[in-house]
């Protein structure tokens, strides 16, 4: 046996090389004849807007699914936290980044390890949100330049199978998935670095105790997905939503930090933070740098239902928590000040110090000053060019925050 085996292993190391030659040879043909400016053969734009529960994702999402460019998909990660019995969040960031990539290409044989066998279009978490899945080549129910509505979409454009999902994706000029999964860059950074992407990620926060006010009336929807932003560790039934937000708060620092303050070269501008404070205040103003980061083209129809979905009436129920209504948002996001008790806010200030200052939300130090909303809490910020200056009590704060981290 020793003898043959050895003849072999020479021969498969000629192969080898003679392959490695081959490659190289291949290569810089290949070089020679594509010029290194032309862009990548995929020249799609990969949008991932990266941002926590109820911090408004569903509303910008919609910003982005309703425009005529765009492919649009809500959170697929989620089919990962849902699939797996008592996982933490650590665990599945690769899996869900994975996920992403595949999904960035258009390529859903991925969804197969997540969805029952014999799937339908709907088998996707909140396929009908999604207005390319409700117009050609997926359905033809809405026209592409038209705006969609989710309850007419859920009755008419499901399908076996995903070939129409997968085939309208390949059909637009923009991907751009929503993820609430992520609390941390690093894991993305393979994607930032692959030369089939170009990816922008959009980096959408919002005040913590807004958040915290909004978790709580939503809270038995979150139960699942706590245990596994908390690693499944155990925890008092009064604490977990502090914790939770503890968490979030210290993947914005994390995040942004990342981001700003030290950013590996393949992470300059493909990132912009995004408060919903100034979303809601100024929309279109807002969105309208949001899609210039992203290349992509407001519209005057757009512009219209971005005002009427802002400035509408009426307040929302409760069993919508995760669909965006007609509605003030400038009122609503500052809903918490009359609405969270104030030993609640004050927890809530105390747990994410740091990310409020590095962030722009200013704490309060009375109940009365929570109430009085002619005080403004949010610190203003230059569009466009946000970069963070820290101050210096800004700065130990954060130096405490990522030390606790
Ligand atoms: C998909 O749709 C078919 C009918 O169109 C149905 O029989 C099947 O149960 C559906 N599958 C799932 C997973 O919903
Ligand atoms: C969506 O369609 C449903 C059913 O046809 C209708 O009741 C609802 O008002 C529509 N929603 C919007 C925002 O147009």
């Amino acid at each position: 046996m020793a003898p043959r085996c050895r003849v072999n292993v020479s021969a498969v190391f000629f192969l080898v090389v003679l392959q490695g030659a081959a490659v190289v040879l291949f290569c810089s043909w290949y070089v020679q004849l594509s010029p290194c400016d032309l862009p990548p053969p995929n020249s799609k734009v990969h949008v991932l807007l990266l941002s926590s529960w109820r911090s408004g994702s569903s509303f910008l999402g919609q910003v982005f699914s309703q425009h005529p460019s765009v492919f649009y998909l809500m959170e697929p990660g989620w089919h990962v936290w849902t699939n797996l019995q008592k996982p933490g969040a650590r665990v599945l960031r690769m899996a869900v980044r994975d996920l992403v990539r595949s999904i960035f290409q258009c390529d859903f044989s991925v969804m197969d390890a997540y969805l029952p066998e014999d799937h339908n279009v709907s088998s996707l978490f909140m396929w009908s949100h999604s207005r390319a899945l409700c117009s050609p080549p997926a359905c033809p129910l809405t026209l592409r330049d038209q705006f969609s509505n989710q309850t007419q979409c859920a009755q008419k454009c499901d399908a076996r199978g995903l070939q129409n999902v997968e085939e309208a994706c390949t059909t637009y000029s923009h991907v751009v998935l929503k993820e609430v999964r992520f609390f941390e860059l690093e894991s993305l950074y393979p994607l930032l670095q692959d030369p089939n992407l170009d990816l922008r990620i959009i980096h959408l926060v919002r005040d913590p105790r807004a958040v915290m006010r909004s978790r709580e009336e939503s809270a038995t929807a979150f139960e699942r997905d706590n245990a596994i932003v908390l690693e499944q560790r155990s925890t008092r039934a009064p604490e977990v939503q502090f914790q939770v937000m503890q968490e979030i708060c210290r993947s914005h620092v994390r995040i942004n930090e990342r981001a700003i303050l030290k950013p590996p070269p393949f992470l300059k501008s493909r990132y912009k933070m995004v408060r919903y404070e100034d979303v809601v205040r100024n929309p279109l103003k807002e969105i309208n740098a949001i899609y210039e980061f992203v290349s992509l083209k407001m519209t005057t129809q757009l512009e219209d239902w971005i005002y009427m979905v802002t400035h509408g009436k009426g307040k929302g129920s409760k069993k919508e928590a995760f669909q965006i209504t007609s509605r003030n948002a400038a009122d609503v996001s500052q809903a918490w000040r009359t609405m969270l008790p104030h030993n609640k806010v004050k927890r809530v200030q105390e747990l994410c110090k740091g990310a409020m200052s590095l962030l722009g939300y200013r704490t309060v130090n009375s109940e009365k000053e929570q109430k009085r909303l002619d005080i403004d809490l949010l610190v203003p910020q230059e569009p466009y060019q946000f970069s963070w200056v820290p101050a210096k009590t800004q700065q130990q704060e954060l130096k405490q925050e990522t030390r606790r981290v």
